[in-house]
């Protein structure tokens, strides 16, 4: 079974229409590996018959199973421990001055591309932690992904060793139950995430989020190409209110792709807001 360069082109260009994902020759031997898999849990004769199906047969299961196995999903709490440091410390504690003036006691965010759960738990705990009386406030946090397994991972808040390193200790104390190898999340936190399936390409479900206070997109958008980081963050500017602020990872950046969002320097890290 040989797949010629042409066909492979046309899974990649398949790939990236559907996910916004590009996948430079570089990655040929990884995805060669994941069609590899499913041609042969699926018993099909060669890639072609495969490529039929994705692309002809209208039926969304299989291109599903494919995108669960060709994104990255590499993610932990905690991660990029400055740039969250300088969230709650200038950002977060901004935003809940002028929210308490405004006597508007809402959050919304938005954690899109949150892989197994880690990154939007990590936020729904700063918030925990830095709200003034959390109880008396109306936390809203969503959190997306493109990736059904991934999802139904964060759902169940059961985290190894390695997923829970970064977590100052006090905290693996007061949110966490440890059951050998395992870390249990409590239900307080997990309760204080909603999660749903939203692919950042899909104009639709992008122009259904509206009103977030903050958006933390992070180490997503550097499997994309310029022009689909562009929809993406188009989206988001769309998604947010005024003076709401976009994270993105520390490699990752707006220049040279939107002048729409101003930049805060915060420490070492940088953030953008919707002027
Ligand atoms: C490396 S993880 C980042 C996780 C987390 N944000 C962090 O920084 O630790 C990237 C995630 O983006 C998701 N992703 C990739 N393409 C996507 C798309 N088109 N729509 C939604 N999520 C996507 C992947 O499934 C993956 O879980």
């Amino acid at each position: 079974m040989t797949l010629t360069p042409e066909l492979y082109q046309r899974f990649v260009d398949l790939i990236y229409k559907k996910t916004g994902i590009w996948f430079e020759t570089t990655k040929r031997y990884f995805v060669d590996k994941r069609l590899d898999e499913r041609i042969a849990a699926l018993g099909l004769a060669d890639y072609r018959q495969y490529y039929q199906l994705l692309k002809f047969s209208g039926e969304q299961t299989e291109m599903q199973q494919l995108i669960n196995r060709l994104t990255t999903n590499e993610t932990y709490f905690f991660r990029d421990f400055s740039q969250l440091q300088g969230f709650a410390e200038d950002v977060l504690r901004q935003l809940v001055k002028e929210k308490i003036k405004a006597g508007d006691k809402r959050i919304r965010l938005w954690s899109a591309g949150c892989s197994t759960g880690e990154e939007p738990y990590t936020l729904a705990i700063i918030l925990l932690e830095m709200l003034p009386e959390p109880a008396q406030w109306t936390i809203e946090i969503m959190a997306s992904d493109i990736n059904t397994r991934v999802l139904d991972v964060a759902r169940k808040g059961f985290y190894n060793n390695r997923s829970v390193k970064d977590v100052p200790m006090e905290y693996l104390e007061r949110y966490f139950t440890q059951r050998f190898e395992t870390h249990i999340l409590n239900t307080k936190i997990r309760d204080m995430v909603t999660f749903k399936i939203i692919n950042l390409m899909e104009e639709q479900e992008m122009k259904a989020q509206a009103n977030y206070d903050l958006i933390f997109c992070r180490n997503v958008l550097i499997y994309f190409d310029t022009e689909s980081r562009l929809s993406v963050l188009n989206h988001f500017y769309q998604s947010l209110r005024s003076d709401g602020y976009i994270y993105l990872g520390h490699a990752e950046s707006v220049i040279r792709i939107t002048d729409s969002f101003k930049m805060k320097r915060i420490g070492s890290t940088i953030a953008y807001y919707k002027p």
